[in-house]
């Protein structure tokens, strides 16, 4: 199964990935996390990726469609993948659409998850996550079992993400309507967008999106 996450910041797509890759068994291919790894590494892609992240601003589809490309290359793919982030633009739309046509391919879902604005600077600016593992908490609504204790892998550091503060989320949410909801309109002419409704609790979005996936 090859399915795209599509929503603004905060609508829970990192989160429902997690869902997603436990049941289907198949990678989270998250752009964002993939440009945060190459600024951690400090690669070429990383340095030029840096400043526009931190801005709220979007990396060049020329970079982006190349990590994804060869991402979706590797023999974990070969069975499906998520994902988390990519295409943003229709530009990327076309390019992943291209990738997956020179090898056969097919996209089989896009799910859209609707969140009103409000919530989502809410969600973004509680965010916070494990620093060893990367699972996802939030100030209020998923704090660990235990305080100060990650659930799933018992490290006790944490961070935050420099862009979750509130002049940059303004920007990463104008780009997400201007260069990014452009998508729902594309997709839904493809015959392939469900929208699920981002705004209840984790477990009833994860169960509309399995249920829009079989739909
Ligand atoms: P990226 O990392 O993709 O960030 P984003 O799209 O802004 O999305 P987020 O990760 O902020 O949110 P999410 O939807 O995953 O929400 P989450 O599940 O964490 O991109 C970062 C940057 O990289 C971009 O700004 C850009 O610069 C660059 N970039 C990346 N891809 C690019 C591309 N293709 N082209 C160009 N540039 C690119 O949830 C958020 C919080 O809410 C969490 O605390 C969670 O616990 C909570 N939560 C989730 N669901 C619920 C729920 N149902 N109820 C209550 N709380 C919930």
């Amino acid at each position: 199964m090859r399915l795209i996450l599509l929503g603004a910041p905060g609508a829970g797509k990192g989160t429902q990935a997690q869902r997603l890759i436990e049941k289907h068994g198949i990678p989270q291919l998250s752009t964002g996390d993939m440009l945060r790894a190459a600024v951690a590494q400090g690669t070429d892609v990383g340095k030029r990726a840096k400043a526009v992240m931190d801005a709220g601003a979007l990396v060049s589809d020329e970079i982006v469609n190349q990590i994804v490309s060869e991402r979706i290359d590797q023999p974990d793919c070969e069975n499906g993948f998520i994902l988390d982030g990519y295409p943003r633009t229709l530009n990327q739309a076309d390019s992943v659409e291209a990738m997956l046509a020179a090898k056969g391919l097919h996209l089989d879902r896009v799910i859209e998850m609707r969140v009103d604005d409000d919530v989502l600077v809410r969600r973004v600016a509680g965010r916070f996550s494990c620093a060893h593992c990367g699972t996802v908490y939030h100030d209020e609504d998923k704090r660990p079992k235990t305080e100060g204790v990650c659930d799933s892998c018992g490290s006790t550091e944490f961070k935050r993400r420099p862009d979750d503060n509130a002049d940059t989320m303004r920007t990463r949410l104008r780009n997400y309507y201007k260069d990014t909801s452009p998508l729902v309109g594309y997709y839904h002419c493809k015959g392939t967008l469900r929208t699920v409704d981002g705004m209840k609790p984790i477990d009833e979005v994860a169960q509309s999106i399995e249920a829009a996936i079989k739909g």
